[in-house]
């Protein structure tokens, strides 16, 4: 997969989610694998300029945390262009331009999915940044503002001919929200729209199976996920190794090697990764974090991020109830510790959770048929970025 003189390993992407998408998470879903390109949380133009301290922190990486895009918003084209030269200069892979954010305070000063209806403007801003940069530059757009609205195939041609070096398009309106179904007849008019460059396929992937049907019916060139990520890391492999050989899918985690106990009994279906895993990788995330941002700050972050990974523990109230409290890493460790024993009551004589107390599979929006089904929806964490 290729985004300008940029070769990625794999044609899957990390979505950016603003508070949750940060180094330490990037660095546990590329040491999993199967992640061709991540981007950072959106990052004010202007505060970078400023050298704000909140958007360096923005910005922080390592060399393992590569090829990594800085994803920007700002609608003064001299800034957008400075900021853009700023990363370049300091090693990043590329630049993403945010013109999805539905977020008042991102919309009311041109910013955001505000972007998507002056295109003539967002043309200019665009080409300034392209002209003064050799890394790529791409763009990351909702379908329109409305149903009535739907202008990224119009946008996508015009931020073509401006030098953008791929699309990333969320199939929803900024009026949708993240409610109703991912339209993939949206995207794959956007597909249609551009002549050569890439696009990437987004919204509501949390299965392999959910990604081929978004490859298939679109014909985008890439998927970025972003909330399924956080319900399985390791849905960029899972995904890599289902789209590479459909038959005879074997997927398996570092754990499960290490460990020896495969349990992919359905050859086309990947596993749901086991509770031991699930919990590996929750400390690894919040041992990154403690090295990034320090024990105290990072406990606190952790009380909203642990319940998106404890969603798939099955019956979590306990776990969830106590980790909102925990201030050191020696009170998580504690309050994981009860949980475990806790959860033991619903675990089967194999230590597996027994049926009634699984959680039902997770299923794309535009995976599901007419009729209400049982299958969970992808939920938004709560806070202000609710309407994102
Ligand atoms: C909490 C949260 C934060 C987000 N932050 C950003 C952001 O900083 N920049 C951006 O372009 N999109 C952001 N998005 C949108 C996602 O990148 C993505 O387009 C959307 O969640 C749909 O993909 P998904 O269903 O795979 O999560 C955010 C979404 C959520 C839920």
């Amino acid at each position: 997969m290729r985004i300008g003189a940029l070769t990625l390993s794999s044609n899957l992407f990390l979505s950016p989610l603003a508070g949750y998408t940060n180094l330490p998470f990037r660095l546990v879903v590329r040491e999993i694998g199967g992640v061709g390109l991540c981007t950072t949380d959106l990052v004010n133009a202007r505060s970078l300029l400023e050298k704000n301290i909140n958007a360096f922190k923005l910005i922080e990486t390592r060399p393992a945390d590569s090829p990594l895009a800085v994803q920007l918003f700002g609608s003064v084209p001299g800034e957008m262009r400075d900021a853009a030269a700023k990363l370049e200069s300091l090693g990043f892979a590329s630049v993403d331009i945010n013109m999805g954010c539905p977020v008042r305070k991102v919309c009311n000063v041109g910013g955001g999915s505000a972007m998507m209806t002056e295109l003539a403007k967002t043309a200019a801003l665009v080409r300034g940044m392209v002209n003064a940069v050799k890394i790529p530059v791409t763009a990351k757009m909702r379908l329109g503002w409305d149903d009535e609205n739907l202008t990224a195939p119009d946008l996508a041609r015009v931020l073509e001919d401006a030098g953008v070096a791929a699309i990333f398009v969320h199939g929803r309106t900024r009026e949708q929200g993240f409610g109703g179904t991912v339209n993939l007849a949206g995207i794959r008019a956007v597909v249609q729209a551009v002549k050569n460059i890439p696009v990437i396929g987004n919204g509501d992937v949390t299965t392999p199976e959910a990604a081929k049907k978004m490859f298939d019916e679109t014909g985008c060139a890439g998927v970025s996920i972003g909330r399924g990520a956080f319900y399985n890391p390791w849905i960029f492999q899972h995904t890599l190794e289902y789209l590479n050989r459909r038959t005879g899918f074997q997927p398996v985690s570092e754990i499960q090697i290490k460990n020896g106990d495969r349990q992919d009994a359905c050859p086309t279906h990947p596993p749901e990764p086991t509770f031991a895993d699930r919990v590996r990788v929750m400390c690894r995330h919040l041992d990154l974090m403690i090295e990034v941002f320090g024990e105290e700050p990072s406990c606190r972050m952790f009380r909203k991020i642990a319940p998106w990974h404890a969603k798939r523990f099955g019956p979590c109230r306990e776990f969830n109830k106590r980790v909102v409290q925990v201030s050191s890493k020696a009170e998580f460790h504690e309050v994981l510790g009860n949980y475990t024993r806790w959860r033991q009551q619903f675990l089967d004589s194999n230590g597996e959770l027994q049926p009634r107390f699984r959680p039902p599979p997770l299923v794309a929006s535009f995976m599901q048929g007419p009729v209400p089904s049982r299958h969970e929806q992808i939920p938004v964490p709560k806070g202000p970025v609710e309407v994102w």
